[in-house]
Formats: C-alpha cells, structure tokens, sequence
C-alpha cells in the first residue's frame, strides 16, 4: 500500500488541489484509494461530496476526527491531505503516516521562503532523516514567462529535495474541483496541457525514487 502526504505549513498552496486530483487519478486507474482529510476544514471532502456515481469509487475519511481507524483493509493507495499549519508534534504525526510526501509551494517571495523553511523542518523529521520517508517538491499555479517563474527555478534547484512537476495556474483545477472530478477526468481536448505537466509527477510517484528503500 502506497501512503502519500500532500502538505506544507501555508495555506492555500494547493494541498486539497493536488490531494484530491491524486485520489481521483489512482482511484480512476483502478486502485482502491482512500482519501484521509486532516483538515478540519475538509475541502477533499467536499470535493468528494460532488463526485458523480459513474466516476471511480474513492473512501473518504473524515481524518481530522478519528484518524484512520476506518481506511479500508483494501486500500492500495492511501492520500493524505494534511491541515494548514501543520507543525511540531501534528506534523511529526502526519509524517509518520506517510512513505512519500509532496509539498506544494507557490511562486510567491513569501511562499517560497516558507516553503524552504518547511523542507527545512521535515528534512529533520527521524522518519526522513533516516531515509524511511521520500519528499518531493511541487511549484503549484505558476504563470509561465513572469519574472518570479525564473527566479522560482533556481529557488527550486536550491532545494535539498527533488522537484518533480511544475503545474500551471488553471481554471481546470476549479473546474474539476467543483464537479468532484480530478483533471485526469476532464476532457483531452481541455486538460492536455496540465495532464502533461502531472506526468513527471505521477512518474516519479510510480518510480522507487519515491519510495522508502
Ligand atoms: N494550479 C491551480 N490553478 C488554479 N487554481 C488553483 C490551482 N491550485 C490551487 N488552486 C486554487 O487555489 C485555492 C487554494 O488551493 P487549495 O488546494 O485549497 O490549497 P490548500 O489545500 O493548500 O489550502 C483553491 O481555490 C484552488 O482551487
Ligand atoms: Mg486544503
């Protein structure tokens, strides 16, 4: 069983976004994929709430109420989608759940700092210290050609963890998020582009580079 942990200290980086379009990816693949929201705010749970009956079957788990004491036996891949805000003890909690980890960083000077503040922190985590957890970063909503676009590549190369994907600010995301769908589900002739910008990120995730040895 695979365990992903989408998180990062800041809100509104794209952790439901990128939570909830994993979920529907796997899921839609034919894997029996749970979905756990530990943010009280619960938006993975809305968006679960709108997915139509024809689509993929995804559990979700109200986990910010009673963790994972109902994650089906059956469950193949296992996505987290971790509160705003997450640090210390809650962080080292939600780590210890999770073998690979995607933290969402926007192309923001504030973002960005946080962002490597919060690598930072993990980094220094026992389980991914010793190696029993992978992290991986993802710029989320970048505007092509902007002048923070070349200076959020070398921030990005800087990082002491691999980045995988660099995914664009795109109405699809609300579109698919509204309609409980993930921009796998959409259709080609719209989400082409951002279906080929998840393609690193679901090689890397599909690859023993995310994984614990
Ligand atoms: N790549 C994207 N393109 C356009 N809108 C996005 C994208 N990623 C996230 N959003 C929007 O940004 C807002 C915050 O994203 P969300 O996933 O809820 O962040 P978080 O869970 O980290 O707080 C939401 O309104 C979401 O629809
Ligand atoms: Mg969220």
């Amino acid at each position: 069983m695979r365990h992903i942990l989408v998180t990062n200290a800041k809100g509104g980086c794209g952790k439901s976004t990128i939570a909830t379009n994993l979920a529907a990816y796997y899921a839609s693949e034919g894997y029996e994929t749970t979905l756990a929201d530990y943010d009280p705010q619960a938006s993975s749970l809305s968006w679960l709430d709108e997915r139509p009956e024809d689509k993929a079957t995804i559990t979700g788990l109200a986990a910010f109420d009673d963790g994972l004491r109902h994650m089906p036996r059956s469950t193949e891949y296992l996505i987290i989608d971790a509160p705003a805000r997450s640090h210390g003890p809650e962080l080292t909690a939600l780590v210890n759940h999770a073998d690979t980890i995607i933290v969402p960083v926007l192309p923001s000077p504030i973002d960005m700092k946080a962002g490597a503040e919060f690598i930072a922190e993990l980094l220094k985590k026992g389980k991914i210290a010793n190696k029993k957890a992978k992290v991986a970063a993802v710029a989320n909503r970048v505007k092509e050609n902007t002048l923070i676009f070349e200076e959020l590549d070398a921030y990005l190369e800087h990082l002491k963890v691999p980045y995988i994907a660099i995914l664009r600010e795109a109405q699809n995301y609300i579109r698919a998020y509204q309609r409980g769908l993930g921009i796998h589900e959409l259709p080609p002739y719209l989400a082409w582009p951002d279906w080929e910008q998840w393609d690193p990120l679901i090689g890397w995730l599909d690859s023993r580079r995310s994984r614990p040895r």
